[in-house]
């Protein structure tokens, strides 16, 4: 038994197509259901949902041999004990730094200055940051980022930006793109050497559904 961990959402979402290119199909809807090991119709292959900043933690552990993230939660989390087979080009967004509409982010960045960022994405941030010599104290954050700049808790925020409704919708504006970020398959590397076969097959699958 082949075991793949998805989050659900847009993860899910987007990576049914990719297994329907590979003729598999998800027995149940994590959105209708609560079971959390879904069937497929391939009697060998599984589906586990966890959280999406839960996946590399369950391929890391052997918990699910494969799992689909994005590169913002794989950078986080790290990748020891992850081989990284494929970019799906799926959940495609980027993560930017953003501030309040007027802030003069320019001169906030300048060498010796300190700038309150809050974010989920400490470790991206702590690294970005550190190579532009700008000093920051980071302020973790689970979720709704944007509200932290409007309330006076930080000064910016590093967070995901895709249609950029979400930031306009707060008065916000991007000021800076870190990198691009989209979902990636992982593996556990001890479970590929255990199961070559059938793990094989699976990121072959995805390799051909993607460059189709
Ligand atoms: P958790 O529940 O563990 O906190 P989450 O709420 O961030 O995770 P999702 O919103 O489903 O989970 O995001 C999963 C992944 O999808 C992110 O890690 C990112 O790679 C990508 N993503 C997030 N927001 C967008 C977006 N607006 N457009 C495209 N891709 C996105
Ligand atoms: C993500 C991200 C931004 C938003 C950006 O949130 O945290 O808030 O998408 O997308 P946009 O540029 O198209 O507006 P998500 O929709 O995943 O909600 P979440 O905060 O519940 O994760």
């Amino acid at each position: 038994m082949i075991t793949l961990a998805l989050s659900k959402g847009r993860i899910f979402d987007e990576t049914l197509p990719l297994l329907r290119a590979a003729g598999i199909e998800v027995l149940d809807d994590p959105d209708q259901s609560r079971k959390l090991i879904l069937a497929t119709n391939q009697s060998d292959l599984r589906v586990l949902v966890v959280r999406a900043t839960d996946v590399p933690t369950y391929v890391q552990y052997g918990g699910a041999d494969l799992g689909i993230t994005g590169k913002d939660t794989l950078l986080e989390h790290g990748s020891l004990g992850l081989y990284q087979p494929l970019d799906l080009r799926i959940a495609q967004c980027r993560i930017s730094v953003a501030v309040r509409d007027g802030f003069d982010y320019a001169d906030a960045v300048q060498q010796g200055s300190r700038l309150k960022v809050a974010t989920k994405y400490v470790g991206i941030s702590r690294e970005f940051f550190a190579a532009k010599g700008v000093h920051v104290d980071l302020i973790k954050l689970y979720g709704s980022m944007e509200l932290a700049p409007l309330t006076g808790l930080a000064d910016a925020i590093v967070d995901l930006v895709s249609t950029g409704n979400t930031l306009k919708a707060n008065h916000l504006v991007e000021v800076e793109r870190i990198m691009d970020i989209s979902a990636r398959l992982v593996v556990n590397q001890a479970a590929l050497k255990l199961n070559q076969a059938p793990i094989r097959r699976m990121i072959d699958a995805f390799a051909t559904a993607v460059a189709r």
